[in-house]
């Protein structure tokens, strides 16, 4: 099993985000999660990167129990983060390089590949993305959609295993929605897990294999 969740509970300091999730997730398997605002849909992605850590129950990650000690270890911590991809709900707070180039090169440099592979990289997943035209610019004087574009390319530039995407859809004209949705089909059909939180039923419908549903009550329904 690529990924196990075993009665994960986890609360910020004034109000509980998730109630006693159990949740397995096969490799190559594409599962949708949604629920209500606030259910504690984000907070699950933030666990399941290491962002966060339960207060109690297990995350195996491949096997290997995921939590603060273990994500202290420098060489552990890098490997891990570079095979799970993951965009935030808001992509503002995760770019913060001067250029989009710049942004999408910076995964690949803080991995330590040489300067030659840094822009190989780069520009292979800037014309698979279509950024080109936005190469030069500052990120945070792009449109949503062309920072969620960003966001996406950084991560691909590391070539992750597993794609976590929180509100793929969220701000997204009609024709950035069906980039995004032939996006996601080719990640799912290229055997690659896929994880995705969304409102949006029709996208659940198109690719999800598994729909888990978070309740008010924080806990899986
Ligand atoms: N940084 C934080 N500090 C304190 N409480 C937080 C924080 N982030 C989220 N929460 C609370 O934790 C709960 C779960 O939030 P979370 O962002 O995971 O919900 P969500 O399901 O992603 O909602 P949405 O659909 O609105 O994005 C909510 O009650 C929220 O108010
Ligand atoms: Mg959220």
């Amino acid at each position: 099993m690529l990924i196990e969740l075993r009665d994960i509970n986890f609360e910020y300091e004034d109000s509980v985000a998730l109630k006693d999730i159990t949740l397995s997730v096969e490799k190559g398997e594409c599962i949708g999660l949604e629920g209500d605002n606030g259910s504690g849909k984000s907070t699950l992605l933030k666990l399941l990167n290491g962002l966060v850590f339960q207060s109690s129950g297990t995350y195996l990650f491949n096997g290997t129990k995921i939590d603060g000690k273990v994500l202290q270890d420098e060489r552990f911590s890098k490997a891990f983060h570079q095979r799970i991809g993951y965009i935030f709900q808001n992509p503002d707070t995760q770019l913060f390089c001067g250029s989009v180039r710049e942004e999408v090169e910076f995964g690949p440099r803080q991995m330590g590949l040489s300067e030659e592979e840094i822009r190989k990289r780069a520009d292979d997943v800037i014309a698979m993305i279509g950024l080109e035209k936005l190469e030069e610019r500052p990120p945070y004087h792009l449109s949503g959609g062309e920072k969620k574009k960003t966001a996406i390319a950084c991560v691909l530039s590391m070539n992750p295993e597993i794609l976590m995407i929180d509100e793929p859809m969220s701000g997204l004209d009609r024709k950035t929605r069906e980039w995004m949705l032939g996006f996601l089909k080719a990640w799912k059909k290229a055997g690659k897990t896929l994880i995705i939180v969304t409102h949006d039923e029709k996208l659940l419908t198109e690719i999800a294999d598994r729909v888990v549903t978070i309740g008010e009550d924080h806990r899986i329904v």
